[in-house]
């Protein structure tokens, strides 16, 4: 992010031909026999990095904590509340952090860990207290796939493919393996997916694609190995829609060396006046919604280019870093990214999920970032007490279509209007579990109306339906330490199977997810 990204015309263009010009009703079709790709659940990842209170006084709350309770240091209340969220995986330790960071400092007894400065976020002292073991042991208790992101910008080729042997090779195999098990840990974690250095453009080592091309294949050159689960290597990948970044990285790495290409979007409004978390106008609550269904074409274009390269989808599209991006909140640090989570919030992750799963034959991972305290988080600590954000419960919501088969829904929406601008306002996605199981998740955006849609569902005998909502009276509204449950999921009763017809009606600004059988 931290070059600017801009809002593309073409976007609107793009999601506005998408749909009848000026469309009188809201309606959809639903294949429910016709689906083809799975629903990664690792498009369900959160994000952990060394910044702000994230990691320290947010998932870490030091090994002799004795007011807080925690296993380890890692607090308990966030170890239940992701188990229950199905974390696809998590990534870990940035960000731009990761291209600073030095994992050996961060493993063996902690009084002799070396300290070194935090340059990226706020210039504090890091003291490498939680390292290597404490980040994959914590994954081991949420649940999460560990996602380690390498260290390129400052590091050496020695020392992530030693990090690979460290976390990956069986015990006493290797010189690595055999300090791990001094460290404390015979068995190896085997960890499958690795990023290759972070924003490579920028806060990663303000590279030209060509010349990180080359970097990443000597990298990956030396990752592989240790274990039996084959690796999943991620290049680092594009700001926005820098479709150069992407054709440059599938033209010049041979899909032997690369699993995965990044992509990064945030959902701002102008990043030199992001605006605040809480108190936003409708204006500015409508150009978030404008910068996160930018993510629909970013998705579309870098996937075209790699259909040029890689027809089979073999290279999977990892976004792993989106989310809202507001101002701090007043009087906390600039450099701590601090921001309340309302329901513009829960719309954002609503829309995006639909995204994503929509787009699953490329997408097949992703990373909110951030998850505990940082961007849009779906928790908020302070001190002993923990809140569970309006985002945590879309991504509760949603989380049943992980690994659940996509069918494809054909929708058509009438359009959100504030002046002149125009958004469809209705957004969806639907999948069948192993169970058979049909879930369908829609958000209707608009804060002024509800959105009542049609849905045809062919393919299927459906006599049951049940749903959750979750919504509140005013868009700026959110869960704060003094009223943590004021937005939560309830069940729904705004929708009516008859027959083949599913109607339903959504609330302005709601987050719907129904399942059929
Ligand atoms: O998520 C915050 C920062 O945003 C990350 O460290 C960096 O990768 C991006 O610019």
């Amino acid at each position: 992010m931290l070059l600017k990204k801009g809002l593309s015309v073409f976007l609107l263009a793009a999601l506005v031909a998408a749909q009848p010009a000026n469309a009188q009703e809201n309606k959809a079709i639903l294949n429910a026999d016709a689906g083809k790709y799975v629903i990664n659940k690792n498009i369900y990842g959160h994000f952990a990095e060394h910044l702000g209170n994230c990691i320290y006084n947010g998932f870490y709350v030091g090994d002799t904590n004795k007011v807080i309770p925690n296993t380890d240091g890692v607090r308990n209340d966030i170890i239940a509340a992701l188990k229950k969220l199905k974390v696809g995986n998590l990534r870990w330790p940035g960000g731009c952090f990761a291209d600073t960071y030095h994992w050996k400092d961060g493993v063996g007894p902690k009084a002799k860990r070396p300290s070194m400065v935090n340059v990226w976020w706020g210039g504090v002292t890091e003291d490498n207290s939680f390292g290597t073991h404490d980040f994959l042991n914590m994954c081991e208790k949420i649940g999460a796939e560990p996602y380690l992101a390498g260290n390129v910008g400052s590091g050496t080729v020695q020392e992530l493919s030693d990090w690979v042997q460290y976390v990956n090779s069986p015990a006493n195999t290797s010189p690595m393996s055999t300090w791990r098990v001094q460290n404390g840990r015979k068995d190896p974690w085997n960890v499958s997916i690795w990023g290759v250095g972070n924003e490579a453009w920028g806060c990663g080592g303000n590279m030209k694609p060509e010349f990180y091309a080359n970097l990443f294949r000597q990298y990956s050159t030396y990752m592989t190995g240790w274990s039996e689960k084959k690796l999943f290597r991620v290049a680092s990948g594009a700001n926005g829609g820098d479709y150069n970044w992407t054709e440059v990285l599938m033209r010049d790495i041979p899909a032997s060396l690369m699993e995965g290409i990044a992509l990064h979007h945030y959902t701002v409004i102008k990043w030199e006046q992001k605006g605040p978390a809480r108190d936003f106008t409708e204006q500015q609550y409508f150009g978030s919604m404008r910068s996160a269904l930018q993510m629909e074409e970013l998705v579309t274009r870098h996937s075209t280019i790699m259909d040029k390269y890689d027809p089979a989808k073999r290279v999977a599209l990892v976004v792993d870093e989106w989310g809202g991006w507001y101002d701090v909140e007043p009087g906390t640090n600039p450099g701590f990214l601090y921001q309340q989570n309302t329901i513009r919030d829960a719309m954002i992750a609503g829309v995006t999920l639909n995204i994503f799963n929509n787009h699953a034959d490329r997408v097949r991972m992703a990373n909110l970032a951030q998850a505990v305290n940082v961007l849009q988080s779906v928790i908020l600590t302070n001190k002993e007490k923990m809140i569970l954000t309006p985002t945590y419960h879309v991504m509760e919501m949603y989380n049943v279509h992980q690994d659940a088969t996509l069918l494809p829904l054909q929708l058509t929406t009438t359009n959100y209007t504030l002046g002149n601008d125009k958004l469809p306002a209705v957004s969806g996605s639907a999948s069948k579990n192993a169970a058979g199981v049909t879930n369908i998740s829609l958000v209707n955006i608009d804060p002024n109306k509800p959105q009542t849609i049609t849905i045809d569902l062919r393919g299927g005998n459906f006599k049951t339906l049940t749903g959750r909502i979750l919504t509140s009276k005013k868009v700026q509204d959110y869960n704060s330490f003094d009223e943590p449950n004021k937005i939560q999921p309830v069940e729904f009763k705004g929708a009516k199977l008859n027959g083949s017809s599913l109607e339903v009606t959504l609330p302005p600004c709601s987050v719907v997810v129904l399942a059929v059988k």
